[in-house]
C-alpha cells in the first residue's frame, strides 16, 4: 500500500544548518522563495516554547512541564513573501521571539530531551509538495536524514555578532557588541555539546563558510550544488 509516510518521503526536502548569525534564515527563506518551496525555521518552533514558557514562569529544568507544552502548544507559522508569521492563540507574536532572550532561552530548554521529542513529529508535517527547504541545527542529521542536499553554514564568530549586531540594532533593540560575542560564543558551546541532537554537520554535509560571501555569493553556490545533485 502507497503510505502517508511513503508519500511524504518522496518529497524533496533541502537542509541548512548552521550556527545562530551564520546567515542560514535569510538563506534558506531566499532559496525557499526561489525554488517556491515551502520553508520550516525549526528555531521558531524551539522561541516560540521558550517565550510561552518564560510567560509562564516555567524553569529551563521543568522537563515534564516543557514537554508538554511543546507537545500541545497551539501553534501556526505561515511564510508568505519574505515573511514569516508565527501566531500564537491567534496573535502575531514574531517580534518577540525574535528577541536576544527568547534565543538563549530556546538554546536552553532545546537540551531537554521531552522537547526535543515533541518537536520531532512537528517539524516533520512541514515536508510537503512541491518540496521543503528546512534550517537549523539538527535538520540533516535528525529530522530530514534523506533530504537531497544538506548544507552546513559557518561564519567567524566575529562576523556572526556583527551580522547580529546590526540585525537586532535595525530592530531598535539596545545591544552591545561584545557582549553579544560572549552570548553567541556561549550558545555555540552548548548547541554543540549537548548530548542528543548537537549541533554538527551531517556526515554527508556540504560545508559552507559564510564569513567572507554575501548572501548572494552563498545562493549562487548552493543553486550550483543544487544542479549537481
Ligand atoms: O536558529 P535560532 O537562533 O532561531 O535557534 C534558537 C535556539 O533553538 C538555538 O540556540 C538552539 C535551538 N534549536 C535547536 O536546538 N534545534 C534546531 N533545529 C533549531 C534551534
Amino acid at each position: 500500500m502507497y503510505s502517508f509516510r511513503t508519500k511524504q518521503m518522496s518529497v524533496p526536502v533541502i537542509t541548512i544548518d548552521g550556527p545562530g548569525g551564520s546567515g542560514k534564515g535569510t538563506i534558506a527563506m531566499r532559496l525557499a522563495q526561489n525554488l517556491g518551496w515551502h520553508y520550516l525555521d525549526s528555531g521558531a518552533l524551539y522561541r516560540i516554547v521558550a517565550v510561552v514558557a518564560m510567560e509562564r514562569a516555567i524553569e529551563a529544568d521543568n522537563e515534564q512541564a516543557l514537554g508538554e507544552l511543546a507537545e500541545h502548544l497551539e501553534f501556526s507559522l505561515s511564510f508568505t513573501g519574505d515573511n514569516v508569521a508565527t501566531l500564537l492563540d491567534g496573535i502575531r507574536i514574531t517580534p518577540k521571539l525574535r528577541s536576544e532572550e527568547a534565543g538563549v532561552f530556546a538554546s536552553n530548554i532545546a537540551v531537554v530531551p521531552a522537547v526535543r521529542a515533541a518537536l520531532v513529529q512537528r517539524q516533520r508535517e512541514f515536508r510537503k509538495l512541491p518540496g521543503l527547504v528546512a534550517e537549523g541545527r539538527d535538520m540533516g542529521t535528525v529530522i530530514f536524514p534523506d533530504a537531497k542536499l544538506k548544507i552546513f553554514l559557518t561564519a567567524s564568530v566575529e562576523a556572526r555578532a556583527d551580522r547580529r549586531y546590526k540585525q537586532l540594532k535595525e530592530k531598535g533593540e539596545n545591544v552591545n557588541l561584545s557582549r553579544l560575542f560572549r552570548d553567541i560564543e556561549k550558545r555555540d558551546i552548548r548547541d554543540m555539546s549537548r548530548s542528543i541532537s548537537p549541533l554538527t554537520p551531517a556526515q554527508d554535509a556540504q560545508l559552507i563558510d559564510s564569513t567572507e560571501m554575501s548572501i548572494e555569493m552563498v545562493l549562487e553556490e548552493i543553486h550550483k550544488l543544487l544542479e549537481e545533485n
